[in-house]
């Protein structure tokens, strides 16, 4: 008793500190100004219209302080239209986010479509399109064919300070500055701003739309809350230990892309600025939160959302992604900021991690523990105490005397190890990389010039200008294996706290005024932060392998464009059931925001989970992207094996299920860096038109195929699950048992087992057999579960290649293959001729799920050979098994069955 009390008061007094460490929105100088609305109203002059072939520009003044801003209107491949606003002359350069967009995009030419009544219509292309934009007060409408989608300004909410000089005599940094327009308070914190107020803001209406998602990173709700009376959505990348559930303050990364969906459309909002940005969110009508499922109620009133984005500093510039599909606005935002690197293989493995594993024989035990318990892994991790002293790159010399030979001893196994890598350098003239970081200029400034030093796990350190290319080189080269000691090819990097996350600073991150080259205050870039840093060290690992292996790097922090780096993590979560149940809608809201190679740390990162919550988080990692096991150094040891034999057996089956699953993982990542489909998909972007779906938070879609449904609450004995689609069928992946959609259903659990329903209409590949690493199951023979429809036809994609390097792109090595199973005949054929991997895979069974009839005889068909198959029905459950088989992928080949 008197620990529980002890417990609850410091869990009371650390909530009393996170709520003093981090800003609410009426701490936020820049949010009130805009939320108090100044009366500032906007006017384009559409006499200033000017085209060019690469858009239009107008200016845009405000009446009374008689402001002139441009105002540009460009539209990238038919259908993203980009929205750009300036001032025409600032005293100094606002800044405009680098590196983000992959390349300038290439423009549509304009032509005035309809002037006058106050308004110029503006159109290109095949003229489905259309933007309007309204002189007095501005606003600007997106048609599309004649529908208006979007408007922006609509409530002449849209406010832009332009940049001053400072005030003279430093009269006004002297005096209160209520308004925090040159410098503003935070508990000890005062923030300086060098260029005064200079935040924009923006409003749009989403006509017709009553569910808007993405915007991560929160531990929110799927789709995204109505803010009135409440905290807007903060991206503001915040360093959060045990951060809160159901809460839109920022966290470690930020995407500022909104989706919009509506049965019949699918709507983008990506809004490209880079300082910290609040969004609100207000649905019209309002709908009963515990509600959300169920279909909108019929209003009289317009359906709409409007959104409103303000940012710290930047300029406005946004693109509307008019779809007017899910996957068209995935496709459409992936051809501005990438799509999602393909991982190698084997990093979609399961990775065991702590902090921190304490030597090379705690490594080598943990190692062979796996082995001893029979469960499959690929890589283990280590922490920042493997280091000399928390200097990145080196190793202590004590526990890690041998960290080739280690990493040789792993290799032998097939199996990797990756080590943590942070953004700050401890301040040691002694060390011959902090000198050259030093010497070279690599390290952020305070406003007066010299080097800002804050603190982190080494103590004083200085922090990597990563946003200067510069340093991003040259960090880079310290990944080359003559340069960092101990490392080996199968060596690969985890970038933690690089949001950045500094001790005792404000927010325990950077001051805002802190100095990037250039001149630019970290106030007008920290959510790049992140991404420069994940960038250099993909780079690094790039060049490392002379360009021909695909990297891996882990990054907490993350931007728009991320995902063509590689993979994210929900950072510091808490071992509750709660966090495990928060980190599906987190994880959606990740893949919709392109950011598909995502996963949770599977047990919960803080405190200790009972071994009931530790088995259910394996369960679910193991059917979400990225999969790996991590704990806080203050917590137990949690290996699989050291819970008992009941506990172990359901982490070995959950992860060997992982495991033979990684064909279709594979594929699915395939598609996502070639079509931006994310494999962890929520409801509606399968189902784009049935309502009912549009809430749904609690299951997913793993591909088109696999509707997975993880258990996140304790003792339950049932789940109810939602089966959509009225025409559709689902089958029970354990028990083969058919259920048609468009219903909840009441399904039993117990502790072995995981709700997951293979979808009528798919075909899904796996590896058979057991393996101790992905190298092993490469090997296994394959097993496809075709799940018919109502009509008795499926389809599938088995993608496969050497699953490490980047021949797949230059040679074409890869092969890539189609499942097509229609009323009597299974055929797999090779989808294009030109590509030149020759897969050693062979499929040895073949399951068929609601198959009503027995067929008389089946047949396999190979290069004009017929053999005879032999095969197993259930009647009662409407299967067919073949076994046996041995079909080689190398060649096309059908099986009938008559
Ligand atoms: C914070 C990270 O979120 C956590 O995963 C890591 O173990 C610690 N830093 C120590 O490096």
């Amino acid at each position: 008793m008197a620990n529980e009390a002890s417990t609850k008061t410091e869990s009371v007094a650390l909530d009393n500190d996170r709520k003093e460490m981090f800003k609410k929105s009426e701490h936020i100088a820049f949010y009130r100004r805009h939320k108090q609305k100044p009366g500032v109203h906007y006017c384009v002059s559409l006499e200033s219209l000017a085209l060019t072939e690469k858009g239009a520009s107008l200016e845009v003044f405000e009446i009374k302080s008689q402001v002139h801003l441009l105002l540009q209107v460009r539209v990238c491949r038919e259908s993203a239209i980009r929205v750009t606003i300036d001032e025409i002359h600032p005293v100094k350069m606002r800044y405009r986010v680098p590196d983000v967009l992959i390349e300038e995009p290439v423009y549509e030419q304009l032509r005035v479509e309809r002037k006058g009544e106050g308004s110029v219509t503006l159109s290109w292309g095949l003229g489905q399109h259309q933007v309007r934009i309204q002189g007095t007060p501005f606003s600007l409408d997106v048609l599309c064919a004649k529908e208006v989608i979007t408007t922006l300004n609509p409530n002449s909410r849209m406010l832009f300070e332009t940049l001053q000089d400072p005030p003279r005599h430093d009269s006004t940094l002297n005096q209160e500055d209520p308004s925090g327009l040159w410098q503003e308070r935070f508990g000890q914190f005062v923030d300086v701003k060098a260029n005064g107020p200079s935040s924009v803001g923006m409003d749009f209406c989403l006509h017709g739309f009553n569910h808007v998602y993405g915007i991560p990173e929160h531990a929110d709700r799927l789709r995204l809350k109505d803010t009135s009376g409440g905290e807007p959505y903060r991206l503001y990348n915040l360093d959060v230990f045990g951060y809160r559930t159901d809460s839109r303050l920022g966290l470690y990364g930020a995407v500022p892309l909104l989706l919009a969906h509506k049965p019949d459309r699918t709507l983008g909002l990506f809004w490209l600025n880079a300082s910290e940005t609040l969004v609100d969110v207000h649905y019209h009508p309002k709908d009963n939160e515990e509600d959300v499922a169920a279909p909108v109620k019929r209003s009289r009133a317009p359906i709409q959302t409007d959104v409103h984005w303000i940012s710290e500093s930047g300029v406005i510039d946004c693109f509307i992604l008019a779809g007017p599909t899910p996957s068209q606005v995935l496709s459409q935002y992936a051809q501005l900021t990438g799509y999602q690197a393909f991982p190698p293989l084997w990093s979609l493995g399961y990775h065991q991690c702590r902090w921190n594993y304490e030597d090379e024989a705690d490594v080598k035990s943990v190692d062979a523990g796996f082995d001893q318990h029979a469960i499959p892994y690929d890589v283990i991790w280590l922490d920042i105490e493997h280091t000399d002293g928390k200097r990145y790159f080196t190793w202590d010399s004590e526990r890690f005397p041998s960290p080739v030979a280690l990493q040789q001893h792993l290799a032998r196994r097939k199996r990797k190890m990756v080590v943590i890598s942070d953004p700050h350098i401890k301040v040691d003239p002694d060390w011959p990389l902090y000198c050259e970081a030093r010497d070279g200029d690599h390290f952020v400034k305070v406003k007066d010039g010299g080097v800002y030093t804050g603190s982190c796990w080494p103590g004083d350190s200085n922090y990597l200008d990563f946003s200067c290319p510069q340093t991003r080189s040259w960090y880079a080269r310290c990944y080359s294996l003559n340069k960092y000691k101990g490392s080996t090819d199968s060596l690969f990097v985890w970038n933690d706290m690089n949001e950045p996350s500094v001790f005792y600073g404000p927010e325990q991150t950077m001051p805002k005024s802190v100095v990037h080259r250039g001149g630019w205050e970290h106030r007008d870039l920290h959510n790049l932060y992140g991404f420069y840093q994940h960038m250099a060290t993909v780079d690094g690992l790039m060049t490392r392998a002379g360009g021909t292996e695909r990297p891996f790097v882990l990054t907490r922090s993350f931007f728009a464009g991320s995902q063509r780096l590689g993979a994210v993590w929900t950072g510091d979560t808490e071992a509750t059931w709660d966090h495990l149940k928060c980190c599906i809608p987190m994880l959606l809201s990740l893949s919709l925001a392109a950011i598909a190679f995502c996963g949770a740390d599977v047990g919960g990162f803080a405190g200790d989970p009972d071994p009931e919550l530790l088995v259910r988080w394996y369960q679910a990692g193991a059917l979400q992207p990225f999969f790996r096991g991590h704990a806080d150094k203050r917590t137990k040891r949690r290996e699989p094996w050291l819970f008992g034999e009941a506990v172990t057996a359901r982490i070995r089956s959950a992860v060997q299920r992982r495991y033979c699953l990684l064909p279709y993982w594979y594929t699915l990542f395939h598609q996502a860096h070639t079509a931006a489909l994310p494999p962890m998909r929520p409801l509606w972007l399968e189902f784009p038109g049935e309502q009912s779906a549009f809430s749904v938070d609690h299951e997913y879609i793993i591909g088109n195929a696999l509707l997975a449904c993880p258990v996140t609450a304790p003792g339950v004995k049932e789940v109810m699950v939602f089966l959509p689609g009225i025409e559709e069928l689902w089958y029970d992946i354990d028990s083969a048992q058919a259920f048609s959609g468009d219903r909840n259903l009441a399904h039993p659990v117990t502790l072995d087992t995981v709700p997951v329903f293979q979808r009528g209409g798919t075909v899904v590949p796996r590896r058979e057999g057991a393996g101790s690493c992905s190298a092993d199951y490469q090997k296994l023979p394959l097993c496809l579960t075709v799940a018919l429809d109502a009509k008795g036809c499926a389809e599938g994609m088995l993608y496969e290649d050497d699953g490490h390097s980047f021949h797949y792109r230059d040679r074409k090595t890869f092969s890539s293959h189609r499942f097509l199973m229609t009323p009597g005949s299974l055929a797999c054929s090779r989808l294009s001729e030109d590509d030149t991997f020759v897969s050693g895979s062979s499929v040895q069974s073949v399951v068929v799920l609601g198959m009503r009839r027995k067929p008389s005889a089946v047949t396999a068909h190979t290069s004009g050979i017929q053999v005879p198959l032999t095969f197993r029905y259930r009647e009662d459950q409407h299967l067919l098994a073949l076994g046996g088989l041995d079909l080689g992928m190398g060649r096309d080949w059908e099986i009938r069955m008559q």
